[in-house]
């Protein structure tokens, strides 16, 4: 064991046993961050803020709700935001934060695609960062049924039934997730369970690995360049820091990044306190009743593009057609984004726009998923039919014809090597 001196003060103290100055120079100090990155490289740590929220308010949230179906609505509708000092302001900064949270996430995807952030030594952050997508599907999912109002009823219905879809296994899944044969107190009370504890501890672990596996690969840049991290790192460390191509993660990186937190942390409770009512739907304020079906079923916004996937092949063909052809569209737009870097065959990390056929899919495909996203929440009738349709037939031709696309501009990127 080494030998333990008399401590020169308490970090000196702790440093001894923990080796705390190497731990502060590998994870902050000397962690090199490329300078050339805009504002949406702060997404990231926007996420582990909102993240952070969510958890803080969800404590609260927690101290008062009680997961029975006798008592679930009551515990949220009157106890929470009636009787509690504070309670409405704890459950609208959840409500928010959730919604919030995706946004963030497709803003921070988008720019991983933009700038190729995906690919060559890269894949391991993409890979676990949707996983991080997957478990937040689930994590919104979970959460909104606990209020257990009718759109916390009708949507587990919905959602539950999907699995049935799975050839073989599907109508033994169907009750093995619900616990019962009907979406009913036993599906209460183990989503509850997911929602505050499983599904919060898969992500805790999920963000650790997602932040080492940029460790090796290290943060891309606006224009991909491919950074010689030791020689630039030597060159801040020398002082010559304007000459540097990389900044330290703490204390530089991070000032710019609390900074760009700051700002949506206002645009966060402004929506907090004067327009929560986007992230709640009015439908849930009436309590769940299995006997009534509302008039017209949707997801929150951040699921509809994937719901209108769905729902646009429900369309002209015979029904139980339709049915397996819009659960097949449905399961594609869930795991193609999964293989997204393996779809990508230009050999070379370049931004969109240096990539001239990838930068006009790239646009498409924001485009499409914002038709998708506006029609998902449509009724289906009439004209809106036909364009989810067309829009979801777009977006399964769009990741088709994605590998010739990108072996197409590896020309211009450098090559295929
Ligand atoms: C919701 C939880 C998530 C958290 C807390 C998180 C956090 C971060 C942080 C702090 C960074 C480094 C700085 C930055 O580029 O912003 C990062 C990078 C990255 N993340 Fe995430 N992320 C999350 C979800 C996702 C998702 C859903 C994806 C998409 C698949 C993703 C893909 C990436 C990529 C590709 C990078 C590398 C960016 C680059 O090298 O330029 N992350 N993430």
């Amino acid at each position: 064991m080494a030998e333990i001196r008399k401590a020169e003060g308490i970090g000196d103290w702790f440093d001894q046993r923990l080796a705390t100055k190497k731990l502060t120079k590998v994870l902050m100090t000397e962690y090199w961050i490329p300078k050339n990155i805009n504002f949406l490289w702060a997404m990231g740590v926007v996420l582990v803020v909102l993240f952070t929220i969510l958890i803080i308010s969800g404590i609260f949230l927690l101290m008062y709700y009680k997961p029975d179906v006798k008592l679930a609505f009551d515990s949220v509708n009157y106890t929470i935001m009636q009787e509690v000092e504070y309670g409405w302001l704890w459950r609208h900064m959840h409500g928010v934060a959730a919604s919030a949270i995706f946004l963030v996430i497709y803003i921070h995807m988008f720019t991983g695609i933009y700038y190729g952030s995906y690919k060559k030594g890269r894949e391991m952050i993409w890979l676990t960062g949707m996983a991080l997508f997957g478990m937040f599907s689930a994590e919104a999912f979970s959460g909104y049924m606990l209020p257990w109002g009718q759109m916390s009823y009708w949507a587990a219905q919905v959602i539950t039934n999907l699995f049935g879809g799975i050839p073989v296994i599907g109508d033994a899944l169907v009750i093995w997730i619900r616990g019962d044969f009907a979406v009913a107190d036993p599906t209460l009370t183990r989503f509850f369970m997911l929602h505050v504890l499983l599904l919060p501890l898969v992500i805790i672990v999920l963000i650790v690995v997602h932040f080492y596996s940029l460790r090796i690969p290290h943060v891309n840049n606006q224009e991909s360049e491919d950074i010689d991290f030791d020689k630039e790192s030597d060159k801040y460390l020398a002082g010559n820091k304007k000459e540097s191509k990389v900044v330290p993660f703490w204390p530089v990186f991070l000032s710019k990044d609390f900074f760009v937190s700051g700002a949506f942390l206002v645009f966060y409770f402004y929506l907090t306190f004067y327009h929560f009512d986007f992230a709640m739907d009015p439908i849930n304020f009436e309590p769940a009743n299995p006997m009534k079906t509302p008039a017209h079923i949707y997801p929150e916004w951040y699921f509809l593009w994937s719901y209108e996937v769905l729902r646009g092949f429900f369309f002209d063909v015979g029904p139980m057609a339709a049915m397996d052809i819009g659960l097949a569209a449905f399961g594609f737009a869930n795991v193609i984004f999964m293989v997204f870097p393996f779809l990508d065959r230009d050999p070379n990390v370049a931004p969109a726009h240096r990539r001239p056929k990838f930068k006009i899919w790239f646009w498409l495909l924001l485009i499409d998923m914002i038709v998708l996203t506006v029609y998902g929440k449509l009724p289906p009738m009439g004209i809106n039919t036909y364009i989810g349709f067309v829009a979801a037939v777009s977006f399964i031709l769009l990741f088709v014809a994605l590998p010739f696309i990108t072996k197409c501009d590896a020309k211009h990127t450098g090559g295929v090597k």
